[in-house]
């Protein structure tokens, strides 16, 4: 069994990473097989059209396919009044396109599970630099603001809805064990502050602010209670690509950004990375 992992393909956002997407998906169907499965790690694209005419370029893919959602899929557009009628709105169109919404329930393929989740942020990754506590409820600092200011509404604080996503992903986590099988985590938010940039005294104040934005570190706690079972966590969100270690734990990051798309293929405890780019 193979993994075929990518995030971040913001489909609709620029026109050469939509071509750079497209090559991808062209390359993972062309290369799968019925035991290899295929992971979206979030971002999918902008606006509910082209999350779902991302979903239709992967249609030939031969093994199971999974998705999470990223913040910019649950941004609210015309029509959608709330993020969770976006996540909702989601969940039907996985359906439509064969995808499985990993959100809900751990998943089974051959000898592994998969976990996955969007996570969310709650302030924990942020920086001692002097910013008040409610610029980081406002996200908004100095003129810097992270957009889910502006699209994400979950009519519930930051913290509560990481909460909803960490209360999630230790149920998961609890019914996975004792199976006998790999445990796999996908998750679109970062669990630990290790994948961000270091040394933090070299990020500019204003990345040191929005980085708080990226993850929390409750997501990485979780998975850590159960590091004896978790094989590999991957990661989404932060277009770069990482590896660290935290304990046992391996965690690998996607490094799509807007114009170049990266695939992941994960065989074997072993990882091969591909970039694509529109010629
Ligand atoms: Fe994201």
């Amino acid at each position: 069994m193979k993994l075929y992992i990518t995030s971040d393909l913001h489909l609709g956002a620029v026109n050469n990473g939509d071509e750079a997407s497209a090559l991808l998906a062209e390359y993972t169907c062309a290369n799968s097989g019925p035991r290899d499965a295929l992971v979206l790690i979030g971002d999918i694209g902008t606006h509910a059209r082209n999350f779902e005419l991302a979903l239709r370029m992967f249609k030939p893919f031969r093994g199971p396919k999974m998705l999470v959602c990223g913040n910019h899929d649950i941004w609210v557009e015309d029509g959608i009044q709330n993020s969770i009628q976006k996540y909702k709105l989601l969940e039907v169109i996985a359906a439509r396109h064969n995808f499985i919404f990993l959100e809900e329930h751990p998943t089974t393929h051959m000898d592994a599970i998969f976990i996955g989740l969007m996570g969310w942020y709650d302030y924990s990754f942020r920086d001692d630099i002097g910013v008040p506590r409610e610029c980081y409820a406002d996200k908004l600092y100095a003129g810097n603001q992270w957009n889910d200011r502006l699209y994400a509404h979950w009519r519930r604080s930051d913290p509560q809805v990481t909460d909803w996503q960490v209360r999630r992903l230790k149920s998961q986590l609890g019914q996975s064990i004792g199976q006998d099988k790999r445990i796999f985590v996908f998750t679109h938010h970062v669990p630990i502050k290790k994948l961000l940039k270091h040394p933090r005294c070299l990020v500019p104040k204003k990345w040191r602010f929005l980085n708080a934005f990226l993850g929390s570190e409750e997501i990485g706690k979780a998975i850590s209670r159960y590091a004896n079972f978790v094989e590999h966590v991957f990661v989404g969100h932060i277009h770069m690509s990482k590896e660290v270690s935290e304990g046992s734990v391996r965690y690998s990051s996607i490094g799509s950004c807007y114009n170049q798309k990266e695939l992941v293929v994960y065989a074997n405890g072993r990882i091969e990375r591909h970039i694509f780019s529109s010629k």
